[in-house]
C-alpha cells in the first residue's frame, strides 16, 4: 500500500482516472438490465431523448455539486456535511448508508453473474436456456448463491486493498475499455442477424403510443440517478480524491457521457436480441431478462451461442465488478473518515458488514423465501430502501441546505469579509479549474428545479408500493 494511503488522504493520478472511476461507478448493472427495457417500455427514442435530456441538465448538475462538493472538504459524505455545520451532519449519515445497503445485494448479483460466466465455459449454452429451471436452482441452493457471493467479493475487496492508485485505477483502466469493446462487438454481432434491424427500429424511433409522460420522466429520472450513482456519497468521495488542477465541468460531462453511452449499446443489443428471440420488446427488466430470456435468445444463435453467453456475461461482469469496487471503496472511506480508522481496519470491517448482511439477503431466497415485506423479497426490498426511499430523500436535502441553508465567510481581496452561499460556495470551487459558463442555470436547478422534481420521484415510489 502506498504511504500516502496509509497515512492520508488518497488522490487520482490524473483527470482521467478520476473520469475512469466515476464512470465506472456509473456503468453498472442499472445499465444493462434496466436501462433496456425502461427504453422499450416507453416508446424507444422517445425515453433516449428524455434520458439524454435528463442526464445533461439535472444529472450533470448533480454530479458537479457532489464532485465540487467532496473536493471543497476534502472529505467523504459524513464530513463533508458537517464540515458546514453539525446539523447538517445527519444527512452525511443518511447518505452513508446507502452504499452499505446496495453493496450486499450487489455482490449478490455479481455472485450470479459470475456463476454464468464460468457456467457459460464449463457447461455450455443449453444448459442454462432451460426456461429458468437452472437459475432458480441456482438461485434457491443456499450454499451455491452465497458461495459465488464471496468469490465476486473476494475479488472486489482485494482490489480496494491495493489502494486507489494500485488498484481501483488499474482495474479500471483495464475493465473500462474491455467493457466498451465487448459491449460495441456484441451490439454490432446481434445487430447483423436477420431479423434484428425490427428491433433496432423499435428501440429508436421514438413512438408515443400508450406512453403516460408522467411514468416516462419519473422512470428516466430514477433510472438516472441509479445509474449516475448520484445521492450515495460516492461522487462526494471520488471528488474529494481529485486534485484542484483537473475541470470539475469537463470531468463531469465526461462521466455522463460515458454512461449514457453504454447505456445506449446496452439497449442496441438487448432490445433487438428480444426481438430476434420472440419477436417483441423484452417484456421483462432485471433478474429474468438477464439469466433466464437473454440466455434462450443466446440459444438460439447456433454455433456461436456459447462464445456469445460467455462474452455477454463477462461483459455484465466487468460493470459490475466496477461498480462493486466503487461501492465498497465508499464504505471504507467511510468508515476510515467517520471513525478515524486506517484504511485496513475500514476494509476488514466493511467486509464483515457486507458479509453478514450478504446472509441476510440470500436467506431471502433460501430459508425465508416466504418472507415477503410489502410483497417484496429481501433483495428488492434493500433495493427499495436504498433507491426509492433514502436516495431521493438525500438528494432531496442535500439540494436544499447547499441551495437554501448554508453559508460561509470568507475573506475578501481587498480585506474585508463577505459571506457566500452554498451554490456560491461550490461554483467558486468549480472555477477554480476551469470556467463555469452554466454558473446561474446550475444553481436555479439546485435550488429550485430539482428539490421538487426529486419529492415527485419519492411520492411516486411510496404510492407504486403501497397501492
Ligand atoms: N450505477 C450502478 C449501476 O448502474 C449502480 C450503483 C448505484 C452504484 N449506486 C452506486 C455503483 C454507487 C457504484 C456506487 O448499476
Amino acid at each position: 500500500m502506498a504511504k500516502q494511503e496509509t497515512t492520508g488522504r488518497a488522490n487520482w493520478s490524473g483527470k482521467w482516472a478520476f473520469i475512469l472511476a466515476g464512470a465506472a461507478s456509473a456503468v453498472g448493472l442499472g445499465n444493462m438490465w434496466r436501462f433496456p427495457y425502461l427504453a422499450a417500455k416507453f416508446g424507444g427514442g422517445t425515453f433516449l431523448v428524455t434520458y439524454l435530456v435528463l442526464v445533461f441538465t439535472f444529472g450533470i448538475s448533480l454530479l458537479l455539486l457532489e464532485t465540487a462538493l467532496g473536493r471543497r472538504t476534502g472529505l467523504s459524505a459524513i464530513g463533508a456535511f458537517s464540515h458546514f455545520g453539525k446539523k447538517f451532519t445527519f444527512i452525511g449519515v443518511l447518505a452513508s448508508l446507502i452504499p452499505f445497503i446496495i453493496t450486499p445485494y450487489y455482490c449478490i448479483i455479481g455472485g450470479w453473474v459470475t456463476k454464468y460466466t464460468v457456467a457459460y465455459i464449463a457447461e455450455g449454452a443449453a444448459t442454462l436456456a432451460d426456461g429458468g429451471g437452472y437459475f432458480v436452482n441456482f438461485m434457491y441452493s443456499p450454499s451455491e448463491s452465497y458461495a459465488w457471493m464471496l468469490v465476486f467479493m473476494v475479488v472486489v475487496f482485494a482490489i480496494v486493498a491495493l489502494g486507489v492508485k494500485g488498484g481501483i485505477e488499474k482495474a479500471n483502466m483495464v475493465m473500462m475499455p474491455a467493457l466498451i469493446v465487448m459491449a460495441l462487438g456484441l451490439a454490432i454481432f446481434v445487430c447483423c442477424q436477420p431479423g434484428a434491424l425490427e428491433g433496432l427500429k423499435y428501440y429508436l424511433v421514438p413512438d408515443f403510443t400508450g406512453v403516460n409522460v408522467g411514468e416516462l420522466i419519473l422512470n428516466a429520472m430514477g433510472q438516472m440517478f441509479y445509474s449516475l450513482s448520484l445521492a450515495m456519497g460516492i461522487m462526494i468521495t471520488y471528488g474529494s480524491y481529485l486534485s484542484k488542477k483537473e475541470s470539475l465541468t469537463a470531468s463531469c460531462l465526461s462521466i455522463g457521457g460515458f454512461d449514457l453511452g453504454v447505456s445506449f449499446i446496452a439497449g442496441a443489443l438487448i432490445v433487438p436480441a428480444a426481438f430476434l428471440a420472440m419477436g417483441g420488446a423484452p417484456t421483462s427488466a432485471g433478474p429474468s431478462l438477464m439469466f433466464i430470456t437473454l440466455p434462450q435468445v443466446f440459444l438460439e444463435m447456433g454455433a456461436v451461442a456459447k462464445v456469445v453467453g460467455f462474452v455477454f456475461f463477462l461483459l455484465v461482469l466487468f460493470a459490475a465488478l466496477t461498480s462493486a469496487i466503487s461501492l465498497t471503496e465508499t464504505c471504507v472511506s467511510i468508515l476510515s473518515d467517520a471513525f478515524r480508522w486506517t484504511r485496513r481496519r475500514s476494509l476488514a470491517v466493511a467486509f464483515a458488514a457486507v458479509v453478514l448482511l450478504g446472509i441476510f439477503v440470500n436467506l431471502g431466497y433460501n430459508g425465508w423465501s416466504e418472507l415477503r415485506i410489502f410483497d417484496m423479497e429481501v433483495l428488492d426490498l434493500f433495493d427499495f430502501i436504498s433507491n426509492s426511499v433514502l436516495m431521493p430523500i438525500v438528494a432531496c436535502l442535500t439540494c436544499i441546505v447547499i441551495g437554501w441553508l448554508i453559508r460561509e465567510k470568507v475573506q475578501q481581496r481587498g480585506g474585508g469579509e463577505a459571506e457566500l452561499r452554498g451554490t456560491e460556495v461550490l461554483a467558486r470551487e468549480i472555477k477554480v479549474s476551469s470556467r463555469f459558463r452554466g454558473e446561474k442555470p446550475w444553481a436555479i436547478m439546485v435550488k429550485f428545479v430539482a428539490p421538487v422534481l426529486v419529492i415527485a420521484i419519492l411520492v411516486w415510489n411510496i404510492i407504486g408500493v403501497l397501492s
